[in-house]
């Protein structure tokens, strides 16, 4: 019997988390025109009242060119005072807040940003239906500037941490996975160089951050599609990435363009997810060829550990695991297998007071099944679970 550990206090960088809970990056859709929705920080606020660690603000976008949604949030100045009401309003309830910084590039929507999509290399994605343009040395630096902006506005917000936005697929991960990056600059070809804007993006945001904000990079295990990235050169990242010295890893995986449900597994809700689509020609598509482009996923509990362990042997740095944690009991195995925080997402979508009822002891594993409708709303709108109604009545 291994010592119980989830509701242990954890040193974070410069915080102290008052146990080892994470509330995952899982874009709420509560921002419409990009301003943070009384929802958001009310939804935030009850994560934190319901016993969580730390929570994070999913998917802000560090320039308005790298945004997916309209009711997305990019980071400029005149949010600081309503992202500092948020935090407040997390502090109050005992909890840490992040908030998750990244740019969608090769995914971000022209009829939202109203400019072509950037990339690392002109390949075609079939999530934008789009081409993207690839950037040049000067973008790659303005970049680097932009999250470094947007890091000193969390700070200034008063945030705990910065989540940097290292996988499934989007910028960063597409400069990282090879099926993305063709370059044969600096920035392409061999791991490191592939490795090298993630790094430079960890290093400014790390300068910016100095001893007041955590920097957390959430990173794929793998890309889990032939041709991406593979465990191997994930390690080998991890350990690059070390030497800028982040204060933990997230580890999840997938890529949305190519496979969006390996990252959460379970069921695919095809028709709400065709009923949800803002876009003539992404409800087409995926009415017509949903099933054959989407691919299916088993779920099982804590379903990136197996590879996660590979980074544990290889990395020193804190790591958080993501990806199906459940039960109390499953999370006690995943920290005594040596990491140090476990992530949830859709079970604090369900119930965001899941922790504490974890920690009471009035559940031992979360209802979420998962229908994975949560994800299909977020498209239009606020992100919500369709199936709390099922689990009130039950209570
Ligand atoms: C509705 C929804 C939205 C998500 N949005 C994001 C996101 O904005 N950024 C991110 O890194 N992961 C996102 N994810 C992935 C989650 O953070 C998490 O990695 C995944 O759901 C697996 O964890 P879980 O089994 O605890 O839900 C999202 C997941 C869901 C269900």
């Amino acid at each position: 019997m291994t010592t119980p550990r989830l509701f242990t206090p954890f040193r974070l960088g410069p915080l102290t988390l008052r146990n080892r809970t994470v509330r995952s990056a899982a874009f709420e859709g509560m921002c419409p025109d990009g301003w943070p929705s009384e929802s958001l920080l009310a939804y935030h606020e009850a994560v934190a009242r319901g016993g969580v660690g730390l929570t994070t603000v999913a998917y802000a976008a560090v320039t308005p060119g790298g945004r997916t949604f309209a009711h997305q949030m990019w980071m400029r100045e005149e949010l600081v005072p309503r992202l500092r009401e948020l935090a407040e309003r997390v502090h109050r309830e005992g909890a840490a807040v992040s908030i998750q910084l990244g740019d969608a590039g090769n995914m971000a929507d022209r009829e939202v940003t109203g400019q072509r999509p950037v990339a690392p290399s002109p390949v075609f994605n079939l999530f934008g239906l789009a081409r993207p343009r690839a950037m040049t040395a000067h973008d790659i630096e303005e970049l680097c500037v932009a999250f470094a902006r947007a890091t000193r506005l969390v700070r200034e917000a008063g945030f705990d941490a910065v989540e940097i936005q290292g996988g499934h697929g989007y910028l960063l991960s597409q400069f990282l996975s090879p099926y993305t990056n063709r370059r044969d600059d600096a920035w392409g070809g061999a791991l490191a160089n592939r490795a090298r804007l993630l790094c430079e993006v960890v290093r400014r945001v790390r300068e910016e951050a100095g001893d007041r904000l955590a920097v957390v990079v959430k990173l794929n295990t793998r890309d889990g599609f032939a041709g991406g990235l593979e465990l191997d050169e994930a390690v080998e990242v991890a350990r690059l990435l070390e030497r800028e010295g982040p204060d933990a890893l997230v580890l999840s995986g997938g890529f949305v363009s190519k496979c969006p449900m390996y990252l959460m597994r379970g069921e695919i809700p095809l028709k709400l997810m065709v009923k949800t689509q803002r876009r003539l020609a992404h409800k087409l598509g995926l009415a017509l060829f949903g099933k054959l482009v989407v691919k299916a996923y088993p779920f099982s509990e804590a379903f990136f550990l197996e590879d996660g362990l590979a980074f544990r042997r290889a990395v020193k740095t804190p790591l958080a695991l993501v990806g199906g944690l459940r039960t109390r009991a499953r999370m006690e195995e995943v920290l005594a297998a040596g990491f140090d925080l476990c992530a949830l997402a859709r079970p604090l979508i369900i119930e965001p007071d899941f922790v504490r009822k974890l920690e009471r002891g009035e559940r031992e594993g979360s209802a979420c099944e998962p229908c994975n409708r949560c994800m299909a709303t977020m498209y239009f709108g606020e992100m919500t679970c369709t199936e709390r109604e099922r689990l009130c009545a039950r209570d």
